[in-house]
C-alpha cells in the first residue's frame, strides 16, 4: 500500500472518531439541557402547586368561618350543661364558646342550701349578679346567623353569668335559641328574660333538658332545628 493511501485511511478514521466525539458531546449537552429544563419545569410546577394549595388552604379557612353559621354559647357551673352544649354543637356542626366567670364558682359557692353561700347571696341581692367573664367577645361574631345559648337553671331562671354575655353583645339579625339543663324546672321565662336584656335578635322558644339527657333526646331536638 502506498504511503498516500495509508495517510488517507488514517485521516478518515480520525474524522470518524472526531465526528463521533462531537456527536456524543452534543447529545450529552442536549440531555443535560433537557434535564435542566425538566428541573426548572418541575420547580415551576411545584411553585404553582404550592401556590394552589396555599390558596385552597386560605379558601378552606375562609370557608370554615364563612359556612360555620351556628354558634353554641354556654355557661356551666357543674359540667352538665357543658356536656349537652358539646353534643348540640357536634350534631349541628357548630362552633362553641364557653362563658367562664373570672371568679369561678367552687362547690361551696354553689351550695344553695346554705344561705351564706356565694350563690345564695347573689340570689338574695340582684346587685351582686354582675358576674365578670373572662371574655364576652366571640371571634367572627358577625358571621353567625344562629346562636344557641345554654345555661343551668338557678332558682327558676338562667344562671346569671349568662346575663353578662347577653348584655354585652348585639344580636341584631341573629336567631337566638336558648336551652337549659335543670333538675326539674322547665325553661320557664328564662329565655324571655334574656331576650329582654339583649334587646336585639329574634329569640325563639328554647328547650329544657334534664341534667343528664340521653344522646337521642339531644339528637331529636337538634334534628328538629335543621
Ligand atoms: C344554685 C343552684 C340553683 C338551682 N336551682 C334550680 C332550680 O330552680 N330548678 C331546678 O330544676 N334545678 C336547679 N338547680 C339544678 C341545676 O339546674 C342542674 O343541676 C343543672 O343541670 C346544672 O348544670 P351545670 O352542671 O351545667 O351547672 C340549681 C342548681 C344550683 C347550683
Amino acid at each position: 500500500m502506498s504511503k498516500k493511501i495509508i495517510v488517507l485511511i488514517v485521516v478518515i478514521i480520525l474524522l470518524v472518531i472526531i465526528s463521533g466525539v462531537i456527536y456524543f458531546t452534543s447529545q450529552n449537552s442536549n440531555e443535560s439541557e433537557n434535564a435542566n429544563n425538566n428541573q426548572e419545569n418541575l420547580a415551576e410546577q411545584t411553585e404553582e402547586e404550592n401556590q394552589t394549595s396555599n390558596s385552597v388552604g386560605t379558601e378552606n379557612e375562609d370557608d370554615t368561618t364563612g359556612t360555620a353559621k351556628t354558634l353554641v354559647v354556654y355557661f356551666s357551673a357543674q359540667g352538665h350543661t357543658e356536656e349537652v352544649a358539646q353534643k348540640i354543637a357536634n350534631n349541628l356542626g357548630a362552633d362553641i364558646f364557653e362563658l367562664e366567670p373570672v371568679d369561678e364558682y367552687s362547690s361551696d359557692d354553689l351550695d344553695w342550701t346554705d344561705s351564706n353561700s356565694r350563690v345564695s347571696q347573689e340570689h338574695e341581692d340582684e346587685s351582686l349578679r354582675n358576674i365578670e367573664l373572662v371574655s364576652t367577645s366571640v371571634e367572627n361574631w358577625d358571621s353567625y346567623d344562629t346562636v344557641l345559648i345554654g345555661y343551668p337553671i338557678w332558682w327558676g331562671i338562667a344562671a346569671w353569668p349568662v346575663d353578662t354575655f347577653v348584655k354585652s353583645n348585639d344580636f341584631t339579625g341573629k336567631t337566638v335559641i336558648p336551652f337549659c339543663t335543670s333538675s326539674s324546672s322547665g325553661l320557664g321565662n328564662s329565655g324571655d328574660l334574656l331576650a329582654e336584656e339583649a334587646n336585639s335578635g329574634n329569640w325563639l322558644d328554647g328547650q329544657r333538658f334534664r341534667s343528664n339527657p340521653s344522646d337521642s333526646d339531644i339528637k331529636n331536638w337538634t334534628d328538629s332545628l335543621q
